[in-house]
């Protein structure tokens, strides 16, 4: 609705910002402070209209710091004369719909310097969403300095507030955290430079009726899309809230804001849900697909990745040999990591050649080119990994441009991986042009490459850019991240179609920051299936199955060295975006069979795992030994249940899961999939209503019947539920 049409009302100052079912009311009043009065399921218009009446009156939706501000603050900035305080006025606001959202903008200015800030909300028309920034503009004649610039401010009243978040580290990221909210601060930060998800993340759920529950209870769901340092603040003072801030971190990171100039900060997306925590996570799940991860409405592709196969031993033949047989399983995708590339360096492992993206003929005589057609031959697309971010000391790029690397004045360079390894300053336009031409020689030499692994595997070690001029250092964390979303603008206005994977040391770019230009991000380097339950786990609060990528490894596990039978690897294979990381030539025929099957059955429930509803049942980080979830069309007609036993002991007594989001009054016929025990379960084949098994539940049998022989303490299931 406009401006205009609203102001003449009674509650002209107060501006409704809403999804299908959900809302935030902020409150405008001109030449007064900007205040947030609400956020919750959607008012009625009696509720609305009696919103102040409730008792709250509103807190600062953007505080700035300076001037009656002894807590936190959103904002800082020191002015040219040295004043270091900031008092935001609402100026004026507008509201207006835009490609399927509605967009409010509120504008604040300084009462004294010439600084605005407007703050902005985005409401989704089809997903509750919210999206928050600002946009912080200078419009003196001087640089101002701004010291801390969240990207939004949400209060969240005080009660029996819970906060779920991910925490952990290279293969062991995602790893869900829970705790009571109790005065103080909480902090949750990223300080990598590069890669923002091995160890915090950026998103965070808070469950507003005491212990987190999955399928009841208030949830409120926040997910900073950033791809660099963030810093999220949670402090609990002496009022009745928990004021949440998130941002970009502003440590070492003072932005100098020149005369006219706009700084947009990143997105801050909101959510709410009185459906649990699985609730909210559908929430994000359906706006990722629709708005915010590249192709969200198309299926992924079942691959072979050849890292764990392989590693560094690239060649011809091999290549060929793992597209056939990835084509033999039913598989639609090859891809080659890394090690195909260096022609002065020929990168034999990690401590040479990135920067020198021209093919190692040695090893693949036919080039890039040739493997191309053997694809084609074998009916499979082809798929390529590259770092394009990163150089090594021993490379013919840092022979030609060290001057192009982060790199602090007067010192030697930190190096990372292979001990050579250093970052390359994405600030700088030439990098920028260098990291493009990465893909578009690539792409313009192979039009028909399907796939691009895009990996990063250096934080910045080394403050300092030898572009930046002197006064400007401060700048290099954010002008990074900018050359990075315009290298990848590039990328996509060029290629729109092409898959790419966001892959940074495993899990290291899983974040809303980098999903608009990236399909999907490898969950974690570590691919041991008992490991991924909890890490797929703890990902799935935030991100969808379909941005997932999750592979059937060997066994013994490269690195837990834990020996887990096929089933049980397939099993949580499938319970993300299933692909293969693993040599086949060493598979037995048995487990081929096994893959083979799976990969038929995978494409049966597809679009139920990728497009579906996520209901989490029983979490494995409640010390059950156990964990369930599973995944229900839209339309609650197919339903994909997973069952998975963590721990074995004699006399265990496991609790009967209840399912969940299923239409209470169809039926559903059950079929399990990749089955491999000699007897049938008793309920295959036969339907039971939804309402039954939301209430009931099947049995699930605590080990497999199989040949004495090949019994193990591993036990695993899924379930395929289809509506009559
Ligand atoms: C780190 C990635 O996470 C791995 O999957 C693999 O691509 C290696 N880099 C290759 O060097």
């Amino acid at each position: 609705m406009a401006a205009s049409a609203l102001s003449c009302l009674a509650v002209a100052a107060q501006i409704r910002v809403s999804t299908p079912s959900t809302e935030m009311v902020i409150d405008a009043p001109e030449g007064r402070h900007l205040k947030i009065l609400y956020f919750g399921s959607a008012l009625t218009d009696t509720d609305f209209g009696y919103i102040r009446d409730a008792g709250f009156n509103g807190v600062d939706a953007y505080p700035a710091y300076g001037m009656r501000c002894p807590a936190e603050a959103a904002f800082a900035a020191t002015y040219p004369d040295g004043n270091m305080s900031t008092d935001l006025r609402v100026e004026s606001w507008s509201q207006k719909t835009e490609e399927g959202s509605q967009l409010t903008e509120v504008l604040l200015k300084d009462t004294v310097y010439p600084l605005t800030v407007k703050v902005c909300w985005r409401a989704y028309m089809d997903v509750d969403m919210i999206e928050t920034w600002t946009e912080i503009e200078n419009l003196g004649k001087k640089p101002v300095t701004l010291t801390r610039f969240d990207s939004g401010f949400l209060p969240v009243r005080r009660g029996q507030v819970w906060l779920s978040h991910l925490s952990g580290t290279w293969a062991n990221e995602g790893q869900l955290v829970q705790e009571p909210l109790l005065p103080g601060v909480k902090m949750i930060k990223n300080k990598d430079g590069v890669r923002n998800s091995h160890t915090a993340h950026s998103e965070v759920m808070f469950s507003l009726d005491g212990r987190p529950q999955e399928n009841s209870g208030r949830v409120i769901g926040a997910a900073l899309c950033y791809s660099g340092n963030y810093e999220l603040r949670i402090d609990t003072d002496d009022t009745d809230w928990h004021s949440f801030f998130a941002g970009i971190n502003p440590d070492n990171s003072a932005y100098v804001l020149a005369s006219k100039e706009v700084f947009r900060t990143p997105e801050l997306a909101l959510t709410y849900s009185d459906e649990g925590l699985s609730g909210a996570s559908r929430n994000f799940h359906r706006w990722a697909r629709s708005h915010r991860i590249a192709h969200g409405d198309r299926l992924r592709k079942i691959l072979l990745n050849s890292w764990e196969g392989v590693y560094f031993d690239i060649n011809e033949p091999g290549m060929d040999q793992m597209m056939a047989d990835i084509a033999s399983m039913g598989g639609e995708l090859f891809v080659m990591d890394d090690g195909w590339f260096g022609v002065k360096y020929p990168r034999l492992t990690d401590n040479c050649a990135l920067g020198d993206w021209q093919v190692d003929t040695k090893k693949l005589p036919g080039g890039v080119p040739g493997l191309v057609e053997c694809a084609k031959k074998h009916g499979v697309k082809f798929g390529i990994w590259i770092e394009p971010e990163m150089t090594n000391t021993v490379s013919e790029l840092y022979e030609k441009h060290p001057d192009w690397v982060i790199k602090a004045p007067q010192r030697d360079p930190v190096t990372g991986r292979g001990g050579t390894q250093l970052v390359l300053d994405l600030g700088n336009p030439a990098v920028q042009d260098f990291v493009f031409r990465i893909v578009d020689d690539i792409m313009t030499e192979n039009s028909e490459i399907d796939y691009i692994k895009w990996d990063a595997n250096m934080a910045i070690m080394n403050h300092g850019s030898q572009y930046l001029p002197k006064d400007r250092q401060s700048h290099m964390y954010i002008e990074y991240h900018r050359g990075f979303a315009k290298v990848c603008d590039r990328i996509r206005a060029k290629y729109p179609d092409i898959t790419i994977q966001a892959c940074a040391s495993g899990g290291g770019r899983a974040n809303y920051g980098v999903m608009p230009w990236f399909d999907e991000f490898w969950v974690s380097d570590n691919t041991d299936a008992l490991q991924r339950v909890y890490m797929q786990w703890g990902t799935s609060y935030f991100f969808p199955a379909i941005a997932m990528a999750s592979h059937i490894s060997a066994a013994p596990n490269h690195q837990t060295f834990r020996t887990i039978p096929m089933k049980f690897r397939i099993d949580v294979a499938m319970s993300g975006r299933l692909g293969m990381e693993i040599q086949p030539k060493n598979m037995t025929p048995e487990e081929i069979a096994l893959c083979r099957n799976a990969i038929e059955e995978y494409k049966m429930i597809r679009p139920v795992v990728q497009f579906g509803d996520i209901y989490r049942l029983v979490s494995p980080y409640d010390g059950l030994d156990m964990a369930s979830m599973m995944y229900c069309s839209a339309d609650k007609s197919q339903a994909v249940f997973y069952w998975w036993k963590l721990e074995t002991f004699c006399d265990q007594h496991f609790p009967k899961v209840r399912m969940a989001g299923l239409d209470p009054d169809r039926l559903y016929r059950v079929r399990e999939l990749n089955r491999i025990d000699n007897v049938l379960l008793p309920y295959e084949g036969k339907a039971f209503s939804g309402k039954f098994l939301m209430e009931n539940g099947l049995e699930i049998p605590y080990r497999h019947i199989v040949d004495y022989h090949l019994q193990n303490d591993w036990s695993s299931r899924v379930l395929y539920l289809e509506a009559e």
